[in-house]
């Protein structure tokens, strides 16, 4: 049984261990608080992924929000057979210069998808904004530079997961993309899970995990659970544009990927 000092000096260590993270708002909810508690190892420096690890010292202080450090880079992309690069290869050719449905006509550039063909984790978004329609690359923009921060805090190189869209050009105006838009272009996507067979996926937002998991139930609700896409595991969390503008969000978030990761059998970084 705690006794009140006991409580307390096991406060003010959660409180510490989040203030090391940067974060600049405190949960709302004190689930939360109990969810994400530090890790028991959490003073010791310590390499926190086990598989092809390389690792460069820093220190990373907020496990979400950019950083001014060099990311502590632990999962590095590698080059691995090119069979599976080959096939989404094929796969986008498949697409060609799609005109498949009425966002072709505003689009600059087709955002197919990047990252590592053998990917154990992948992240997929709605739709190209501005920057990913003119740069041909998802998530580059604002909400972009979060989820790659996002990713190199949970301990992996950009490159050594795999990003994609559920539609692969941009809708006018950053709307939703609409029914058909995505009706027509699911199957693209559908065929590069198919080829990378991730372990996780992570989708990000309610559209994304809407059309994946073939639901109507809020994000809210869904996130902080795994669910199931053709066997493949799948954690909904918040999109990170909506992060940008609710940042206490970012604790639920984090508490996403720490499931992700211990579902991966890693540590988050330190
Ligand atoms: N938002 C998304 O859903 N995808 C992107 O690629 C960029 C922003």
């Amino acid at each position: 049984m705690l006794n009140k000092r006991d409580i307390y000096t096991a406060l003010i260590e959660v409180v510490r261990f989040y203030k090391r993270l940067d974060f600049d708002v405190l949960p709302s909810i004190p689930f939360e608080l109990t969810a994400v508690r530090p890790h028991p190892e959490a003073a010791q420096p310590r390499l926190m992924h086990p598989v092809q690890a390389t690792v460069v010292a820093s220190q990373p202080k907020d496990p979400i929000s950019p950083s001014q450090a060099a990311p502590q880079v632990i999962v590095k992309a590698s080059k691995l057979d090119s069979n599976r690069q080959d096939l989404l290869q094929d796969i986008r050719d498949e697409i060609g210069q799609c005109t498949r449905c009425k966002l072709h006509t505003g689009r600059k550039n087709i955002v197919f998808g990047e990252g590592a063909p053998y990917a154990r984790l992948m992240f997929i978004g709605e739709g190209p904004g501005a920057d990913e329609d003119i740069q041909g690359r998802p998530f580059v923009g604002r909400a972009g530079k979060l989820l790659t921060s996002l990713i190199n805090k949970m301990g992996f190189e950009r490159q050594a997961v795999y990003i994609a869209n559920i539609v692969k050009c941009r809708p006018p105006g950053n709307r939703d993309p609409e029914e058909d838009e995505m009706k027509g272009c699911i199957g693209f996507l559908e065929k590069q899970i198919a080829v990378i067979n991730p372990e996780i996926i992570v989708t990000l937002g309610s559209v994304s995990t809407r059309i994946l998991l073939k639901t109507d139930k809020r994000i809210s609700d869904l996130r902080g659970h795994f669910h199931e896409y053709r066997g493949i595991k799948v954690m909904p969390t918040f999109h990170p544009s909506y992060l940008l503008r609710n940042s206490s969000q970012k604790w639920t978030t984090w508490n996403d990927a720490l499931m992700v990761l211990k579902e991966l059998g890693l540590q988050p970084l330190e």
